[in-house]
């Protein structure tokens, strides 16, 4: 493993206005010759920051229920429910600031006791130098704790090989219709 270099790229709320500086190239070929020039890659901290969008009411959901135990209703922590996203991801908390990009997977109630969500997610950036890559992102979300830590498992595009770490905090939470705006600070090494 290489010595990190400590070099924070951008700041978080900057992150997604910054135009495009170069984009990746796909395909088999370039990845393998990605890989050939990895010796000589620094490892890079790069620190985002966004709202997340969950939203289970109204007309057009961003996140629906997939499937649940026959005990969820039952549970006090919904036990075995699943929910499908593809939430919006904002540069600033309103709803109509900036999209950045999109979480799409899946969360579950993972808890029989206590509130644990497990989280497997893709973070698909659709703006700024990030456009067309993705984080994928595995952990536990105990929701109503103030701050959930989960990691960052790897990544495509500009975040090949990363790893990282997660911060969830929700910024808004309707209890009625389940509806939440969740702050995310993410920090990723790559390359
Ligand atoms: C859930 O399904 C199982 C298997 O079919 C059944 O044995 C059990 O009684 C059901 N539980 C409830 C709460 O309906
Ligand atoms: C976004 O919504 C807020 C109210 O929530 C409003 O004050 C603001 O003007 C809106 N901005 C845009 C760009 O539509
Ligand atoms: C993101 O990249 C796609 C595909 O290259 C392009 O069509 C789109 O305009 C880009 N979006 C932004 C906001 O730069």
């Amino acid at each position: 493993m290489g010595k990190l270099a400590m070099t924070l790229i951008l700041l978080c709320s900057m992150v997604m206005v910054l135009p495009a500086v170069h984009g990746i190239v796909k395909g088999p070929k370039a990845v393998e010759e990605w890989f050939q020039k990895l010796s000589h890659k620094k490892e890079k901290l790069t620190k985002l920051c966004f709202y997340f969008h969950d939203t289970l009411s109204g007309k057009t959901p961003t996140a629906v229920r997939v499937a649940q135990a026959n005990t969820t209703s039952i549970s006090p922590t919904l036990f075995g429910v699943i929910y499908m996203m593809d939430d919006p991801l904002t540069a600033r908390p309103e709803p109509n600031s900036t999209i950045v990009g999109r979480a799409q997977g899946l969360y579950g109630s993972a808890g029989m006791e206590d509130l644990g969500l497990l989280m497997t997610m893709n973070l698909v950036f659709t703006a700024g130098k990030f456009n067309g890559s993705s984080l994928s992102v595995l952990g536990r979300n105990p929701a109503l704790e103030q701050y959930r830590e989960m990691p960052v498992v790897g990544g495509s595009g500009v975040f090949r090989l990363s790893r990282g770490i997660a911060t969830a905090k929700t910024h808004w939470f309707d209890y009625t219709t389940g509806d939440a705006i969740v702050e995310y600070q993410v920090l990723v090494i790559h390359y």
